[in-house]
């Protein structure tokens, strides 16, 4: 049987589908995962199940039992608000899954990408963002639900923070005392890819897809990713509403912290947004759009002298430069 009869026998049995032909129609994206779209007769459905080799240019393994971390992310999320994430329908052979289609929400990285900056959608992301948080903090239940430390030091970790750390003797130190620091810290459950290509904009707010590095770990990793990734925007477009998005999703996410220390969580989210800066530059995952050499010297820079002298996560998006003059 191949892989895909595999997949469609495990949709009959959970009944989703029934015995006529099914259509298997893959969706953009993919690099870690199969994503298909299913009609039903209850309705579209996507079906994913993870890879064991990622499509990446750089030889990249992962467990996939990641799957089963992402579905229970998602309920997770879904029991602290329904908006935020959508319905699991069922699991699959090979740690997929089915879970509801949400028709009419593009991606939050194609409408940046186009140039429709939502200064409000990005708080509502760094709401949503801190809700789990919040409502995992110090939770027992959910730091033994996600044991997944061997799974995000090798999706998130080693490629993101070590690689870098092994080709720049300077900064190596550093960087390894951060890893250590971020795998270390058990505080909340942490979605661990928050990326504008892993958010769609739905009209009741942001709802988050793709939870396969969810972990109990250090929340700073999550609102760092996210900053990060639209300051790289901004450097890209030049446009200083993305530098509005990043500190909007910043104070929303700021204002909602209340299992810890405020203080503590934005300078170790500082140190940690001025790592993935370096790493989508230089590191093993590079921002696929930040091509031009000027654009990347511009976040390089900045990102090296935040690495070593760093400000906390505010401070530091109030700061950033989109051109160097
Ligand atoms: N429930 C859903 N409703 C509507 N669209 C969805 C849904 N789930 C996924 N998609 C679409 O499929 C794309 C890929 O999904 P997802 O990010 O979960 O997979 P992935 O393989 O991990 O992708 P990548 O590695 O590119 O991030 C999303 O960007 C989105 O466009
Ligand atoms: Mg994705």
């Amino acid at each position: 049987m191949t892989a895909d009869a595999d997949i469609i026998d495990g949709l009959r049995g959970a009944g989703l589908v029934g015995e006529g032909d099914v259509v298997l129609e893959p969706l953009t994206g993919g690099v870690s995962c199969d994503v298909w779209k299913v009609e039903t007769p209850s309705g579209p459905i996507v079906v994913k199940r993870p890879l064991e080799q990622l499509r990446v240019a750089a030889e990249w393994h992962a467990p996939i039992e990641r799957g089963q971390s992402e579905v229970r992310w998602l309920r997770r999320a879904r029991g602290v608000d329904a908006h935020m994430a959508p319905e699991v329908l069922a699991e699959l052979p090979g740690y997929g899954f089915a879970m509801r289609f949400l028709p009419d929400c593009p991606v939050w990285k194609d409408e940046l990408m186009a140039g429709r900056v939502d200064v409000d959608f990005a708080a509502a992301v760094g709401r949503g963002v801190a809700a789990v948080h919040a409502a995992t903090a110090n939770n027992s239940a959910d730091r033994d639900a996600f044991p997944n430390d061997a799974m995000f030091r090798a999706l998130r970790v080693d490629p993101f923070l070590i690689y870098v750390a092994e080709h720049d003797a300077e900064l190596a130190p550093v960087l390894r005392a951060l890893a250590d620091d971020l795998s270390s810290r058990k505080i909340a459950l942490v979605h661990g890819d928050v990326s504008p290509k892993n958010i769609l904009v739905s009209s009741d707010g942001p709802v988050f897809l793709d939870a396969e590095c969810a972990v109990y770990g250090d929340p700073a990793f999550d609102v760092a990713f996210c900053t990060t990734h639209l300051l790289l925007k901004a450097v890209w477009s030049g446009d200083a509403r993305l530098n509005e998005a990043a500190a909007a999703l910043v104070a929303a996410y700021r204002s909602a912290v209340d299992w810890e220390d405020v203080d503590g969580l934005l300078l170790r989210a500082g140190k940690l947004t001025a790592a993935l800066l370096l790493a989508r530059v230089e590191g093993k995952s590079p921002a696929p759009y930040l091509t031009d050499p000027e654009h990347k010297r511009i976040v390089r820079d900045q990102a090296r002298t935040l690495i070593v002298a760093p400000s906390p996560i505010d401070v530091l998006v109030a700061n950033w430069k989109r051109n160097l003059v």
